[in-house]
């Protein structure tokens, strides 16, 4: 059975507005998929998922936002293949004028790829304008989980 989940990592809300509005859109298509914050998630739960769309910011000095620093530890001492077949998707959100830009998004990718996770698009960095990038993106899940219901 396919069910997806979208999980979002923010400090000031931009992550947690993308990812609310990919969860509308899919709605306006009858496509119901939570959406949770990192912090109030464990990333054991995750038996009866079979896609992750995750949307994260990054702060500090390319580290993830404090509320889903726990959330991450919890992730990295997971062993290989951990979430061996799991389908994933990223949105990051950050700043170029950073010297880590988007180093959450690309370490999360990372320790997912290690996991044994199956990336379905490719990450997108957004900058401050996070909208030129995170709507296409949205666009591509939408589409990506209409196929999915298609072949329901
Ligand atoms: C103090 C501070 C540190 C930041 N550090 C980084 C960073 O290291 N890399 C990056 O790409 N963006 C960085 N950013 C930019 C944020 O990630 C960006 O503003 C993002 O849109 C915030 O999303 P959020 O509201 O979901 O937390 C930083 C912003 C602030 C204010």
């Amino acid at each position: 059975m396919q069910k997806s989940q979208i999980f979002f990592a923010t400090q000031t809300g931009n992550s947690q507005e993308v990812a609310e509005k990919l969860q509308e859109e899919l709605e306006a298509s009858g496509i119901e998929v939570g959406c949770v914050d990192m912090f109030d998630s464990d990333p054991d739960n995750i038996s009866e998922l079979s896609h992750l769309y995750y949307v994260v910011s990054t702060w500090g000095e390319g580290e993830p936002p404090d509320d889903s620093v726990g959330y991450f530890e919890k992730l990295k001492e997971y062993p290989d293949g951990h979430y061996a077949g799991k389908k994933f998707a990223i949105c990051g959100l950050g700043d170029s004028g950073y010297d880590i830009f988007n180093g959450f998004g690309k370490d999360l990718e990372s320790e997912l790829v290690r996991l044994g996770g199956v990336g379905i698009v490719d990450r997108v960095d957004c900058d401050i304008d996070f909208e030129e990038l995170s709507d296409p993106w949205i666009a591509k899940i939408v589409e990506h989980e209409k196929a999915l219901q298609a072949e329901a």
